[in-house]
């Protein structure tokens, strides 16, 4: 258990708790922080699309190659892009803040 740093698209920030096993859009999700995930983790959309803070991005995984071409379709993509879903979250995750993208709102 841990908790991940969300910063939504008013710039507010959410500090949510994080278990292990779960996706980092999961987390999102279930700490009601609006996010559209459309396909719910099936790596084909990129309503999703966070961007991984600098400090962080070299601690987790790298990007697949089904995740870096949804991501090459999606809007103001950054080096720091991921797709939440695909980032699986471990506690060496513990503290790890995102920003959401434009593409996971809701409305
Ligand atoms: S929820 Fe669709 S790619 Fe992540």
């Amino acid at each position: 258990m841990g908790e991940i740093i969300v910063t939504d698209l008013k710039n507010e920030k959410h500090t949510v708790e994080a278990t292990e096993g779960l996706s980092v859009m999961e987390i999102i999700y279930d700490a009601n922080v609006p996010i559209k995930a459309t396909c719910f983790g099936c790596c084909s959309c990129s309503t999703c699309h966070v961007y991984v803070d600098p400090e962080w991005i070299n601690r987790i995984e790298p990007r697949s190659e089904e995740e870096e071409e949804i991501l090459d379709m999606a809007v103001d993509f950054r080096d720091n892009s991921r797709l939440s879903c695909q980032i699986l979250y471990n506690n060496d995750l513990n503290g790890l803040q995102v920003t959401l993208a434009e593409e996971t709102k809701t409305d």
